[in-house]
């Protein structure tokens, strides 16, 4: 497909979905579609910064995911774990900027160190910006804006009246621009408290696909799809 043909989004989110349906309709266990789906999300990134694309927000573990079993909760921090060395060999060959998004409550503080590691080595990195979504939800992440915001009134930092859209922007995880399009794998129709601050004019596109079968080519279809869209933002286009 030619990118340079179609209309392109700047920022792409995408819901990680499906991976255990993924794994149990081959009869392997839950846990395998897990590790598949971070080997394809590692491939897709690439392929979807290659094509122009700046930022990307996966979401990887929500806020609500601790209420799995316990097993399968710990198998994805210790996966999470395992692979923060090798996202942080994968930023620095594609030159990619990497942020992490979450409550740090119940991680180790192994893994907050080495986040904290990935973050400042590749902090430089610009035109690529990987906003990894790990014990992240929506509301928390609107709730600790809101905290900090009256933190800084209260301490003067910050005049109430000078709060508007864009200077809430800066006070959540990642000042981002608001994202394009959302993709989200696995057949849900739903946003299960992803970046709904972030979300307010994406369009939308749901694919029953599993996460790890969703490949280069089924996002060149997102893509196309994306490019017929007719985004208005509450304005009317005259022209048509
Ligand atoms: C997405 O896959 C990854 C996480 C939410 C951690 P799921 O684990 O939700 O897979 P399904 O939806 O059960 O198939
Ligand atoms: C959403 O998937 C969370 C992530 C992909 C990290 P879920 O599988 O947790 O969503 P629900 O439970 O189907 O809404
Ligand atoms: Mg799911």
């Amino acid at each position: 497909m030619d990118y340079t043909k179609v209309k392109l989004p700047s920022h792409v989110a995408i819901i990680v979905d499906g991976n255990g349906r993924w794994a149990t309709n081959r009869g392997l266990s839950r846990s395998d579609g897990h590790k598949e789906g971070f080997l394809n999300l590692k491939n897709l990134t690439k392929y979807i910064f290659n094509r122009g694309i700046t930022h990307i927000s996966a979401y990887l573990f929500s806020t609500e995911n601790f209420k799995r079993s316990k097993a399968e909760v710990a198998y994805i921090m210790s996966l999470l774990t395992d692979k923060l060395k090798e996202i942080l060999v994968f930023c620095h060959e594609e030159k990619i900027k990497a942020v992490f998004s979450g409550r740090l409550e119940n991680l180790s503080d192994k893994v907050i160190n080495t986040m904290d590691k990935i973050v400042n080595e590749t902090k430089d990195y610009e035109g690529k910006t990987f906003n990894m979504c790990f014990g992240y939800g929506s509301h928390a992440e609107i709730i600790d804006a809101a905290k900090k915001i009256v933190n800084d009134v209260n301490n003067g930092k910050l005049n109430i009246d000078k709060l508007d859209e864009e200077m809430f922007n800066k006070y959540l995880y990642q000042e981002l621009p608001p994202v394009d399009l959302l993709i989200r794998t696995g057949g849900e129709q739903r946003l299960s408290n992803f970046m709904l601050w972030q979300l307010s004019y994406a369009e939308l596109y749901f694919t029953k696909t599993y996460f790890p079968d969703f490949k280069e080519n089924d996002f060149d279809k997102a893509i196309i799809e994306y490019s017929r869209r007719d985004r208005r933002f509450g304005g009317i286009d005259y022209e048509n």
